[in-house]
C-alpha cells in the first residue's frame, strides 16, 4: 500500500513538471542564481514547426518587401519609428554586416535577418498558439505571476558567420514594470553552443542594481545611467543548451552573447511578460495602441 502511495506522488510530480510547473528547488535556484535552464522544455517537432513557420514568414516578406531596419546592440541607428512601431507588428531587423558601404543589402533576406519582432505572439497564429500555451503560462504562475500578460516576442536568427554580438545587458533596462518586474523566457530552437553564440550569464548578478534605463518620451528615446557598477565578467558562465531548452531570466540578470563565427545558425524564440496587476509605465519604449492591448495568457 505504502509503495503505491509513493508511486502516485512521483507521478504527480512528473505530470506537474510536464505541465510547466516548476519544482520548489527550481524556484529556489532561479531566485538565488537569477536564471534557470530547463532542458527539453519544448519538443523537437515543435521547435521545427516554429522554424518552418518563420521560413514561411520570411519567404512572404522577401517576395513583397516592406520597410526594414538594421539592428545592432553596438549602435543606436535602429532607434527610429520603425523600431517603435514594431511593438504592434511583425517587423524585420537586419544584421549590420548584411549591408555594403552604400547601404545595399548584399545577402539574401533569409541569411541577413537579425530578428523578427515584437508582436509575433499576438499576430501570427502559429506563434500565438505556442506562446499562449498553458505550459508557458504555468512557468509564470510558478514564479508568482498571478495573471501573466505577454509584452513582446522576438525570433532571433544568429546567422552563421554573421549573427551579431549582443552586448552585456539586463532586460530590465529595456522593459520595466512595478512592483512585478518583467520575466524573460529564452527558448533554443537549435542547439546553442559557444561556437554559434550561446548566452553567457553572470550567476547571482541579478542581486546588483539596474545599471541603466532605456526610456521613451513620445517618440524620443534615451538611456539614463542609474549605476556605474560594472558587470563582473570573471563570474560569467556559458549557457550551452540543446534544442528545446528553456532559459528563464530575471530582469536584472546580466547576460550577453558573442557574434556567431561558426557555420551553424542559432535560432531562438524569446518572450517577455509581466503581471496584469503591475504598473507598466508609459516610459517603456514598447507601447501598444488602445485597440491592441497586451493580452493576458
Ligand atoms: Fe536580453
Amino acid at each position: 500500500m505504502q509503495h503505491s502511495i509513493k508511486r502516485h506522488a512521483y507521478q504527480d510530480k512528473i505530470s506537474s513538471q510536464e505541465r510547466g510547473f516548476l519544482t520548489s528547488s527550481q524556484i529556489d535556484f532561479f531566485k538565488e542564481e537569477g536564471f534557470l535552464v530547463i532542458p527539453h522544455f519544448v519538443a523537437d517537432e515543435t521547435c521545427d514547426r516554429l522554424r518552418q513557420r518563420m521560413d514561411e514568414i520570411v519567404r512572404d516578406f522577401a517576395v513583397s518587401p516592406q520597410p526594414t531596419s538594421r539592428f545592432s546592440t553596438r549602435s543606436e541607428a535602429y532607434l527610429n519609428k520603425y523600431f517603435l512601431d514594431s511593438a504592434s507588428n511583425i517587423y524585420f531587423f537586419f544584421e549590420e554586416k548584411a549591408y555594403d558601404d552604400r547601404g545595399y543589402l548584399v545577402y539574401p533576406v533569409e541569411k541577413a535577418l537579425n530578428k523578427v519582432s515584437h508582436a509575433l505572439h499576438d499576430l501570427d497564429p502559429v506563434f500565438r498558439e505556442f506562446s499562449y500555451q498553458k505550459k508557458i503560462k504555468n512557468i509564470f504562475l510558478s514564479l508568482g505571476y498571478k495573471r501573466p500578460v505577454l509584452l513582446q516576442s522576438m525570433y532571433i536568427f544568429k546567422q552563421p558567420h554573421m549573427g551579431g554580438e549582443v552586448v552585456c545587458h539586463q532586460d530590465g533596462t529595456f522593459l520595466h514594470s512595478h512592483p512585478t518586474p518583467p520575466l524573460g523566457l529564452w527558448i533554443a530552437l537549435e542547439d546553442a553552443t559557444i561556437e554559434n553564440g550561446c548566452l553567457y550569464a553572470i550567476p547571482r548578478g541579478h542581486k546588483g542594481p539596474l545599471r541603466s534605463l532605456f526610456q521613451r518620451d513620445g517618440d524620443t528615446l534615451c538611456t539614463e545611467i542609474l549605476s556605474k557598477e560594472v558587470f563582473d565578467h570573471s563570474r560569467e558562465i556559458a549557457l550551452e543548451v540543446k534544442k528545446g531548452a528553456l532559459i528563464i531570466l530575471d530582469s536584472l540578470l546580466p547576460h550577453r552573447s558573442d557574434e556567431n563565427t561558426s557555420s551553424k545558425s542559432r535560432h531562438a524564440y524569446t518572450l517577455h511578460g509581466t503581471d496584469k496587476s503591475a504598473h507598466y509605465p508609459k516610459t517603456n519604449w514598447l507601447q501598444r495602441p488602445e485597440d491592441f492591448p497586451f493580452r493576458e495568457m
